[in-house]
């Protein structure tokens, strides 16, 4: 018999009898009183984050369409960052802290948010890793791009309010198996484009402190801050579901560059099963060999999400 520990109060709630870990759902939360996401909090991390190259910045100038990998240099804040932050009011920036799991006192509250919700998450979903920790402080009426990220998302919004268009994971509508195939092999997103009429398709979230979203792994999503200042976070993790689907389409994506181009599934044919397991006894053997030569492998299933220049 598994023996579960005792679970602190999930700081993140939703109908967890319900919960599908492939369904956009809304949620509420208890965090937008943490001392830690006061603006005075966040400039001292951002001081932290800074010299390390983890704050990533863009203008008001970025729109829906921009490309969301390229925003800050097509857009780039020309100010000192930290200035930037301190006067967020009438910056017309936009800006994150990037993985803020690396810093030892945010790396608590990642922790302590997604612990105490870990049992329900993983009820349904097991294999909770690769931990991460995103902090936006944005100026009125600035924009995150269109996009997609790996990572299974809870973005709970903490001051100010905002506007969330996300859309199903499996909504081939808005972004094409074959582009998340791109996506996962290459982490390109040149295949995902934005078009205005997207918008009816979407779950549309205006959120104010206390409410937040949930969003799977690849769940298109684009988000608009309202006429006051901004802070958001997202806590993010891998599961076993999420690495399946990963490898499944990298393995897609990799083929389709041969030229072997594996029809639509959305994961769900005997013939994605086969490419899942194929590669997943590659990806075993290659690793061995990596194991037997001293590199560093099983990056997908560290604790915690591994920044650049960590
Ligand atoms: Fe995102």
């Amino acid at each position: 018999m598994v023996v579960m520990p005792s679970n602190p109060t999930p700081l993140i709630d939703l109908d967890w009898n319900k919960f599908n870990p492939w369904a956009v759902t809304p949620v509420t939360h208890r965090l937008s009183d943490d001392p830690r996401f006061r603006i005075e909090s966040l400039v001292e991390l951002a001081k932290r984050l800074d010299s390390k190259g983890r704050i990533r910045a863009h203008t008001n100038a970025a729109e829906a369409g921009t490309s969301f990998a390229n925003a800050p240099d097509l857009h780039p804040v020309k100010n000192n960052l930290i200035h930037t932050m301190e006067h967020i009011e009438a910056a017309k920036a936009w800006m994150s802290l990037l993985n803020v799991q690396t810093d030892p006192v945010y790396r608590e509250l990642v922790d302590e948010v997604l612990d105490s919700i870990r049992s329900n998450v993983e009820l349904k979903d097991p294999g909770m890793g690769y931990r991460g920790g995103w902090i936006f402080v944005s100026s009125p009426k600035t924009v995150t791009p269109f996009h997609i990220d790996k990572e299974h998302n809870f973005i709970l919004q903490i001051k100010g309010q905002k506007t969330i268009y996300v859309w199903e994971p499996d909504d081939l509508r808005v972004v094409s198996e074959r582009a998340r195939d791109r996506f996962h092999s290459r982490h390109d997103r040149g295949l995902i484009a934005w078009r205005e009429e997207f918008r009816e398709l979407a779950h549309c979230f205006k959120l104010s402190p206390g409410q937040g979203a949930y969003m799977p792994s690849t769940s298109p999503h684009l988000v608009e801050v309202e006429d006051a200042p901004s802070i958001t976070v997202s806590f993010t993790y891998y599961t076993d579901s999420t690495r399946r689907d990963s490898l499944t389409h990298k393995v897609r994506g990799r083929l389709a560059e041969i030229g072997i181009n594996i029809p639509s599934s959305q994961g769900a044919s005997i013939l994605d099963r086969a490419l899942y397991l194929g590669a997943r006894a590659a990806r075993a053997a290659t690793r061995a060999a990596y194991r037997a030569t001293g590199r560093r492998v099983g990056e997908e299933s560290a604790t915690y999400a591994r920044a650049e220049n960590a």
